[in-house]
């Protein structure tokens, strides 16, 4: 294949398969280069969030909930359930088929935006005008294992190629005792005692999912503060309720020394925070450390693509790289490593290239990442939008709170879920709210009307004047807009 296309979007992540289709839909002829293949070796598009993390992960947490909830929480309700039993095998398979449905409906978006897919890895090549042609666009070979290699070229190129799990030199990834995220969502049976390195977001959600359907679990988290990128007063009630009700076991502060693995599982010999030596037995490990970019084999030294000292693709406000006509969106970007803020990078590029394209000057459309709201799926659900309280204090920044706990919400009491609360941070003289914490029931959705709040420049009084359907848990941010102004009604 030697087609010129207007754009090429290597990656078919979150950010890549959007930003494709966005580029299709405002008439841009688009392909999308992808290596992902599953487990049975076919490719599969959709990158880490479809297949190995957002929704097989949310899959495995909404199962082991319903075990929880069957075992736990439906005798309140004067439901019994005897011989409560739970098939991981079955679990695992739905899991796989919800990844199925939705890897291949990507496939049909694209055949339905004439989005042309190509399968492989992506390595950029110099411009072609550099190499003495006189067109302007850029050259992409694309290699796919013993296949022939095939050529690309596009006038523009958005790099989406995500991130990968970072490794620990002390805990390599075997998947067979030592396991990272691909592996966690993959178990064929609930290990007895299962050890997790990193209390971080994929440790606490696929922490909770082994140990409510059995698995004794220990997180060892090297940062002293638990979830420090939290409000502080989230991370203590979160922390309060994962241990207390969840049965999470979460060490902080810990210096992993040394792990080892053998036929009786893996072994693990750590510095806890009081200084003294531990030693913890599993019969499996989850490494959760964190993730970093994703630029192996790109070509980016070749082509002069700048990297930052972290080894993300140095990008602008807009997603543009160091290169002409060439960005780059999501995971492999500055900023959080979450779905949505990929995708909406994706869709702010491909409508900056239509409009250039169009003649304009480009549009000036950019992803503001300080209105990136966080989710965290356990029970309680985290959520947050915006700055923290330590943070406004740190900027020296005046702020008024109000605050509302779940267990005065009618709707709360009724679901037996009353744990946690809302708390909203607003400018102490504008009164523009500034932030937005929740722990509790469903917050994930609730965390839309603060987004919705905060983009348009709400002030706690605006949302304290909107009327909100009772019983709902919603009510709770609206009695926590009403507590900035100390006139909470049912507190
Ligand atoms: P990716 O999804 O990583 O996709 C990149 C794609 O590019 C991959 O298919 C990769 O194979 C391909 N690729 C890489 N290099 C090349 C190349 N040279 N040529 C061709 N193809 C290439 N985020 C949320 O917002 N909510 C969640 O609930 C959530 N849960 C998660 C759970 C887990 C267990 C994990 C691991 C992550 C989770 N995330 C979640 C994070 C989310 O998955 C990522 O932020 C998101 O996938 C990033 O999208 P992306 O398009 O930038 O990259
Ligand atoms: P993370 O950054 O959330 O957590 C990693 C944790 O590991 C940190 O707390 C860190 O202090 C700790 N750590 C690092 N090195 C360590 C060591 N040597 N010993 C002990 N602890 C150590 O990263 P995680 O959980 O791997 O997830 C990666 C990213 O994926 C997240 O940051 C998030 O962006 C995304 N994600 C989002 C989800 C969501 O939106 N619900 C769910 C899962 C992942």
């Amino acid at each position: 294949m030697d087609n010129l296309f207007d754009v090429a979007v290597i990656g078919a992540g979150p950010g890549g398969y959007v930003a494709a289709i966005r580029c299709a839909q405002l008439g841009l002829n688009t392909v999308c280069i992808d290596d992902w293949k599953n487990e049975q070796g076919k490719p599969s598009l959709g990158g880490t969030c479809l297949n190995v993390g957002c929704i097989p992960s949310k899959a495995l947490l909404e199962s082991s909930e319903n075990f929880e909830r069957a075992g736990h929480k439906f005798v309140e309700h004067g439901i019994k359930v005897e011989g409560l039993s739970i098939d991981i095998p079955a679990m695992i398979a739905r899991k796989d088929k919800i990844v199925k449905a939705f890897t291949g409906g990507i496939g049909m978006l694209f055949k339905k935006n004439k989005i042309t897919a190509v399968h492989g890895r992506g390595m950029l090549q110099k411009r072609y005008q550099e190499r003495g042609n006189d067109d302007d666009s850029w050259e992409i070979r694309v290699s796919a294992g013993d296949e022939k290699e095939q050529s690309v070229r596009a006038r523009h190129i958005i790099i989406a190629t995500g991130s990968t799990p970072r490794t620990l030199k002390l805990a390599p990834v075997d998947d067979v005792n030592v396991l990272d995220n691909a592996g966690a969502l993959a178990l064929q049976q609930t290990p007895a005692k299962l050890a997790i390195i990193g209390a971080g977001v994929i440790g606490l959600e696929l922490g909770s999912v082994w140990r409510r359907l059995g698995a004794e679990v220990t997180l060892l988290e090297a940062q002293a503060d638990f979830l420090s990128t939290a409000d502080e007063q989230v991370a203590k009630e979160a922390y309060k309720a994962l241990t207390r009700d969840t049965g999470l076991v979460i060490h902080t502060g810990v210096e992993i020394k040394s792990t080892e693995a053998d036929n009786d599982g893996v072994k693990i010999d750590y510095i806890d925070r009081d200084n003294n030596p531990q030693s913890l037995q599993a019969d499996k490990l989850i490494v959760a450390v964190g993730r970093i970019p994703n630029t192996v084999g790109l070509g980016a030294d070749a082509v002069g693509l700048q990297l930052d000292e972290r080894g993300y693709i140095s990008v602008d406000e807009f997603c543009q790289t160091s290169l002409q006509n060439v960005y780059a969106i999501g995971d492999v970007v500055r900023g959080p490593m979450l779905a949505h803020k990929a995708s909406e990078e994706g869709v702010a590029v491909a409508e900056r290239i239509a409009s250039g394209r169009q003649g304009e000057s480009g549009s000036s459309i950019h992803v503001d990442l300080g209105m990136m709201p966080w989710v965290i799926y356990t029970a309680p659900e985290i959520a947050w939008v915006g700055k923290t309280e330590q943070t406004l204090k740190a900027d020296g920044v005046a702020y008024k709170a109000g605050q509302f706990p779940f267990m005065a919400n009618g709707r709360a009491r009724a679901l037996g879920e009353t744990t946690g609360f809302v708390k909203i941070l607003a400018d102490a003289e504008s009164d523009r709210i500034l932030g937005v914490h929740m722990v509790g029931p469903y917050v994930s959705e609730m965390i839309a009307e603060a987004v919705v709040a905060m983009e348009f420049s709400a002030s706690s009084e605006d949302l304290a004047r909107i009327v909100h359907a009772h019983p709902s848990l919603s009510e709770s941010l609206h009695e926590a807009a009403l507590g900035v102004d100390k006139r909470a009604i049912h507190i």
